[in-house]
């Protein structure tokens, strides 16, 4: 009777340990940066204002945040339901790019302020994210 005890109550702390372990892990995963493969990135109509964007995007953004907002080794992808609209706003993209950014959902480490950026490229950056985002059904 007391090893079948011990046995339980080891089977009971092994089973602990993995939904301690699988919790774990599944908390890292809500953090963890997902790059998305280019082929399977839906691209959107394009029109004047979002091709400005896109060149505007490829050279002041795309080296961290990739190629049609795919994310990067050195940033998150803006396909990534985090950059929703609701959840960051056209405020938080046009802040960013003037301030910089302290890592705080990612470990990536901090956005530094990128130079020499203007309100009006900003705008239109906004504006091919958004297009990316709705063709790859963020909202
Ligand atoms: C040198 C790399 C780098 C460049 C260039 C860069 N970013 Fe970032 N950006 C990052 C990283 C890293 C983060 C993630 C910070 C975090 O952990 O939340 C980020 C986060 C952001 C965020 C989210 C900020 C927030 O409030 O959470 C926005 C918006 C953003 N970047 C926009 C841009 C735009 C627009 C450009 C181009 C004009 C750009 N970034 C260029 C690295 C970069």
């Amino acid at each position: 009777m007391k090893v079948l005890h011990m046995l339980t109550s080891r089977l009971t702390l092994v089973v602990k340990s993995i939904i301690i372990a699988t919790a774990i892990v599944g908390s890292g995963q809500a953090h963890a940066a997902k790059t998305i493969e280019q082929k399977s990135i839906i691209l959107p109509k394009s029109d004047p204002d979002i091709n400005l964007g896109k060149m505007n995007y490829n050279v002041k953004c795309a080296t961290c945040h990739g190629i049609n907002a795919a994310g990067s080794a050195k940033g998150p992808s803006f396909l990534n339901r985090v950059y929703h609209p609701g959840h960051h706003g056209d405020a938080a993209f046009i802040n960013a790019p003037k301030q910089g950014a302290k890592a705080h959902h990612w470990t990536f480490g901090d956005m530094p302020p990128v130079e020499g950026i203007t309100d009006g490229q900003i705008a239109k950056i906004i504006t091919y994210i958004r297009a990316l985002q709705k063709a790859n059904g963020i909202f």
